[in-house]
């Protein structure tokens, strides 16, 4: 079941990586319930489609490419929404990799540097382009998409670059909802478990064959379901709750949408 589609009715709200996987559900979500969406992503072509799709089921979309590593494109974009629509009332900071996982030693400095400009600076550079207009609109909720990996769960040795990104995130959340708080800003962290999307496509697994130790999940690998994994809308729910007045009491926290997996394997 969706939210209301009247629920975020004069909001307007931007996500990046919009054009696929988690963002790309969310985006369609938040417009579904009326937001005005800014769909931030690199990728030209694919966020074309989602954005023309949302045009022509009766939504308001801009699509605006950008790469979340460029400072002067966010501003850019950010510029463009304010042409548009003079306001930002939500920001999802939601694009990532998962870039090289493989032994410690055979992760090259600018394969760390890659996925940690992606993942944590980006998530900065994003915020950091938001946070004026959100001041001026007079308050605003940002979601930030972390992972279960990095801050619950250790055990897919490999992955150190993605799961210390996705640990920042966590830290940066925290501290920017204090700091923003006096402006009425709030700013929550999603922190998924697997879902199927586009991103083991963003991944480059080296050598890293016998590389996770053996964890077993007992009774199947989510407790919820007793096997199967989510699927993206159920990220994009929980977007939308945190992204609504509905949850105008909720900052500086973690949500897991996760089906309990995390839980079993610290
Ligand atoms: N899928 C999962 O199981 C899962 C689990 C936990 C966390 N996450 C997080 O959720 C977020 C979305 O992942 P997804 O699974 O939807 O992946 P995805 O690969 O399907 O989508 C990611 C989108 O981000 C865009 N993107 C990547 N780098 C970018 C950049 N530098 N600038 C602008 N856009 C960029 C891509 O073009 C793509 O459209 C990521 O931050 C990921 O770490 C995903």
């Amino acid at each position: 079941m969706n939210p209301p589609t009247d629920s975020l009715v004069e909001k307007v709200a931007l996500i990046t990586g919009a054009a696929s996987g988690l963002g790309e559900a969310t985006v369609r979500l938040l417009a579904a319930c009326g937001a005005k969406v800014a769909a931030v992503d690199r990728d030209e072509a694919a966020l074309q489609r989602v954005v023309d799709d949302i045009i022509n089921s009766g939504g308001s979309a801009l699509a605006l490419k950008a790469d979340v590593t460029s400072a002067d494109q966010l501003a850019a974009a950010v510029e463009q929404i304010n042409q548009a629509w003079g306001r930002l009332d939500i920001v999802v900071a939601n694009a990532g990799i998962n870039g090289v996982w493989a032994r410690l030693e055979e992760i090259e400095p600018e394969e760390w540097d890659q996925t940690l400009n992606i993942n944590l600076k980006g998530t900065f550079l994003t915020v950091r382009a938001c946070t004026n207009l959100l001041k001026n609109t007079g308050g605003g909720s940002v979601i930030l998409m972390s992972s279960g990996m990095g801050t619950r769960m250790f055990s897919t040795s490999g992955s150190s670059a993605y799961a210390t990104s996705k640990a920042g995130m966590v830290a940066f959340g925290r501290m920017i909802a204090l700091e923003l708080a006096r402006h009425k800003i709030r700013v929550n962290t999603i922190c998924p478990g697997a879902f199927a999307t586009n991103i083991v496509k963003s991944t480059t697994f080296r050598n890293n064959r016998n590389l996770h130790l053996p964890v077993l999940f007992p009774d199947g690998k989510v407790p919820l379901t007793g096997g199967p994994n989510g699927s993206p809308i159920q990220v994009a729910r929980v977007v939308w709750f945190l992204a609504s007045d509905l949850s105008d009491f909720v900052t500086g926290t973690e949500v897991y949408v996760d089906g309990g997996q995390s839980l079993l394997v610290g």
